[in-house]
């Protein structure tokens, strides 16, 4: 039976909180299969709103079972943070599922995030400094510690050791910061251990095992495919692969048991962080959108950069994932605007690119081409369906699908759990 993947389709912030929780009482399973707390997914359930940085969306469903699988990042204390939050609500975080084999973000992950940023000063990427990058570097150069390492007190107590022993070095040396205590993280990582015990399994063995008995399993992408670390803005993206292919390394599932890849897409841009970003508005339409979509990190709370609906990113996504349907966020938010622009190539030194540039020079230098559509006045955030949509709405739509390359199968008209027209089953 289906894993469906769902992928943010620029560069996050997209509205996967809000997609994932519309299909939460229809799958069995929500996976995060990538980064960590430096994603934000708020979801708005009745006149209660839940931001959620580590867990997966899943865990506001009762009837889902919420797995943090082994591509993830976890930083311990937020985790647990995270989960009395919740607990504080009422919500039921129990049948919560842990990889053994998920890296841990470690306090020198958080130290050696911050300083190198600052250290960049103007060609910083502007990290959300949650540690995500160290982290991954360390698992990539096989230095990483892993939730089951917490389950083996001298195993653990060796890797801090050894690791510290070059953070350390470079803290104090390099970056003239103080080094940290061995004996300060290993008692608080060794402290977590049982909490966490009831949570940690084989995710990949239970998420295979629930394929097989026809039980439908959602994998949860968080940042975006512009924030890929092989697809992306190199160097300004995350350190992971929030692109579907990540999702199948990321879970220990197969790609055969991908039936669906859902790209979610702002009916604009944003950006947080640098990098280039060919439609940014840096003007008062910038600043209108900003304001008109809350565009201020869940997690950072840094303004996101706003800018007009970029065609060839869409149609990039559609390549890079395989996207076969599309969620279209934030329709509401364009109410209100004589005509809309959208982006449908880019000028390079005098060069047209109906696609993104093969150089991330030529994309720093791609200026924009547009094309104007007529907007709408009319407030849609009571629209329950796409033929009750005013009609330049409508349109707006259809030339977006036609664009992008996939069917625009949802389209979110505020944020509410209600506020969405579902054209076909995104399950
Ligand atoms: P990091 O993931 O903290 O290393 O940050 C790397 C880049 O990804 C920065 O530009 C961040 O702003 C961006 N980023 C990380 N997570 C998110 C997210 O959830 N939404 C949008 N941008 C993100």
């Amino acid at each position: 039976m289906p894993a469906i993947t769902l992928v943010g389709a620029q560069w996050g912030d997209e509205g996967k909180g809000k997609a994932t929780d519309l299909v939460g009482n229809r799958v069995d399973y929500v996976v995060r299969y990538q980064g960590g707390n430096n994603a934000g997914h708020t979801v708005v359930i009745g006149d209660q709103k839940y931001a959620l940085h580590l867990l997966p969306s899943g865990i506001l469903s009762p009837d889902v079972v919420p797995v943090i699988a082994n591509g993830v990042v976890i930083d311990p204390g937020v985790l647990f943070e995270e989960l009395r939050g919740l607990q504080e609500r009422g919500v039921d975080t129990e049948r919560l599922l842990i990889s053994a084999n998920a890296h841990l973000i470690m306090p020198y992950h958080r130290a050696l995030d911050k300083v190198s940023e600052r250290f960049l000063g103007k060609g910083r990427i502007g990290t959300t400094g949650r540690g995500i990058g160290p982290t991954y570097a360390d698992k990539i150069s096989r230095a990483g510690v892993r939730v089951q390492d917490m389950f083996d007190p001298k195993i653990l107590r060796q890797k801090i050791e050894l690791a510290l022993h070059d953070k350390n070095q470079v803290l104090t040396k390099v970056y003239n910061r103080r080094g940290l205590e061995l004996e300060q993280i290993y008692d608080e990582y060794l402290g977590y251990a049982e909490l966490i015990r009831p949570h940690v399994a084989d995710t990949s063995l239970v998420l295979n095992k629930a394929l097989d008995e026809g039980k439908t399993v959602y994998l949860e992408g968080s940042q975006g495919t512009l924030l890929d670390i092989d697809h992306g803005t190199y160097p300004f993206v995350t350190s992971s692969s929030p692109t579907s292919g990540g999702a199948c390394a990321g879970a220990g599932i197969g790609p055969t048991r991908i039936t669906k890849v859902v790209g979610i897409l702002k009916a604009y841009t944003t950006r947080v962080g640098s990098g280039p970003f060919p439609t940014e508005l840096l003007d008062e339409q910038g600043e209108w959108l900003r304001r008109q979509g809350g565009e201020y990190g869940v997690t950072t709370g840094r303004n996101r950069r706003c800018g007009w609906f970029d065609a060839p990113i869409a149609r990039y996504a559609t390549r890079v994932n395989g996207i076969t349907d599309f969620f279209l966020t934030k329709l509401d938010v364009l109410t209100g605007l004589d005509r809309i622009p959208v982006c449908v190539g880019y000028e390079v030194n005098g060069v047209r690119h109906d696609e993104i540039p093969m150089t991330q020079t030529d994309f720093h230098h791609a200026v924009p081409v547009y094309e104007h559509f007529d907007g709408w006045k009319e407030d849609i955030t009571h629209v329950r369906s796409f033929d009750e949509l005013p009609k330049n709405a409508q349109a707006y739509v259809r030339t977006l699908e036609e664009m992008s390359g996939a069917p625009i199968s949802a389209i979110g008209v505020g944020p509410g759990r209600d506020q969405t027209l579902e054209l076909r089953s995104l399950v």
